[in-house]
């Protein structure tokens, strides 16, 4: 067994320099480098970083069933950015933020109030988009799709649409401010004012079926709801939005899996579980050791930060073969990108049925001869958060 003693023994810090090229590295490929981790071990010392990760499937599957292993971070990003929220709590505490929204999320409740309303949100987009011929699909479909379903699904309407998208990208930003950015922090600080006075105004007349109406009738505190709400707004939109367009960009970037897709628009539900594996919108997810205990062989302190680099463990040879290949035929359905255990994203339902049954079909029906536009390649970006930045695509108009 090895010992740690939070830090990894006797090796100097690594300089700012060293951190600074090692997080562009991670933003720009950071395939290689999980690749080198998960060799390194179930619990590896990542050197660059002076962090503990945890990079391989087994053991990201497995962790948070250790004791010993907790969500909360001494000092979090996520609690900076936005409060104390369901996602940095343990057990009982969290267990009650859960539930306070889970059953407007899944099944028939979430189906029925709002499918209908999400594919009439992506239709208009659609329409305004069609005669064009062309887009940045990032840019102009799935950031304002995400958005108004967000703020639909969480009860604030009368936000506007790139209000709310600004903000959500503004917590994600903060949640991943590890370079710590004066001006990630200030556009933190205007998103809070925006979604605190939204919570203000809609929390006594939001709609059956919201975020928001089944926090308020749960009994949540002030503080609680607006912390939350400010959870959804990131959670929701990012992710989707990374989601819609990665799935759509690894099929049209190989002919055989569009085809595959095209001729069978059930499939379209299995590259969304392969986008998901294969670019993980959710990189990395931070625990923390609230005891002194032992994670895949390494013993750690009380207090040591850990990094569970999910988008590593979705790569992991050890689980998937030729895991670096997209390919919507392989049953990927068992990977960890929406977490696993106690804090399992509670927006996997609706992101499954939402994006597979819904928005990618709408896509590829509406959208004749889709294909990529030429010029550069569209090149995914980030770590903790990862996906593309820009996508321009063409489609026939006649
Ligand atoms: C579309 C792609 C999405 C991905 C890949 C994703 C991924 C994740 C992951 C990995 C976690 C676990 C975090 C952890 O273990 O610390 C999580 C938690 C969470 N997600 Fe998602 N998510 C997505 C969409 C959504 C949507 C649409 C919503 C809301 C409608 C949502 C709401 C949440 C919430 C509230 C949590 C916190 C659960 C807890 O801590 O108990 N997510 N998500």
């Amino acid at each position: 067994m090895q010992a740690s003693l939070g830090r990894a023994n006797n090796r100097p810090m690594p300089t700012d320099s060293e951190r600074t090229a090692a997080l562009a590295d991670l933003s720009d490929d950071p395939y290689p480098i999980y690749r080198r981790l998960r060799e390194q071990g179930g619990c590896a010392y990542f050197e660059e970083m002076d962090r503990y990760v945890i990079p391989r499937f087994k053991d990201v599957y497995e962790l948070d069933n250790n004791p010993a292993v907790s969500a909360r971070e001494g000092s979090s990003l996520m609690f900076r950015a936005m409060g104390l929220t369901m996602r940095r709590l343990d057990g009982a505490a969290n267990r009650r933020l859960r539930a306070s929204c889970q059953s407007v999320l899944r099944g028939k409740a979430f189906t029925s109030t709002w499918l209908d309303r999400f594919r009439s949100a992506a239709d208009e987009l659609l329409d305004e988009l069609h005669p064009r011929g062309h887009a940045d699909l990032v840019a102009e479909f799935a950031a304002p799709f995400a958005a108004r379903a967000a703020k639909l699904l969480i009860g604030i309407d009368d936000v506007d649409d790139r209000d709310v998208a600004a903000a959500s990208q503004a917590f994600m930003d903060g949640v991943a401010n590890h370079e710590d950015d004066p001006r990630v922090w200030a556009r933190c600080e205007w998103a809070n004012c925006l979604v605190d006075d939204a919570v203000s105004r809609w929390r006594g007349r939001a709609e059956p079926g919201t975020v928001l109406r089944s926090m308020v009738d749960a009994g949540l505190t002030t503080d609680e709801i607006r912390a939350n709400a400010k959870l959804f707004v990131g959670g929701s939109i990012n992710e989707p939005r990374d989601l819609i367009t990665s799935t759509v960009w690894a099929l049209l970037r190989n002919p055989v899996q569009a085809d595959l897709a095209r001729s069978n628009r059930a499939l379209l539900s299995a590259a969304v579980e392969e986008a998901l594996r294969w670019i993980s919108p959710i990189g990395m997810v931070p625990r923390s050791m609230r005891q002194d205990g032992v994670i895949a062989g390494v013993r750690l302190t009380a207090g040591t930060p850990l990094w569970v680099l999910v988008a590593s463990a979705n790569r992991d040879e050890r689980r998937w073969e030729n895991p670096d290949t997209f390919d919507l035929r392989r049953a990927s359905q068992g990977h960890v990108a929406f977490g696993h255990g106690p804090h399992v994203c509670l927006g996997a339902f609706m992101a499954r049925r939402t994006i597979g049954a819904t928005v990618l079909p709408a896509i590829f029906e509406r959208l004749e001869a889709l294909d990529l536009a030429g010029g550069a390649e569209p090149q995914p970006r980030g770590w903790v958060l990862r996906g593309l930045e820009a996508l321009e695509v063409t489609w026939s108009t006649v």
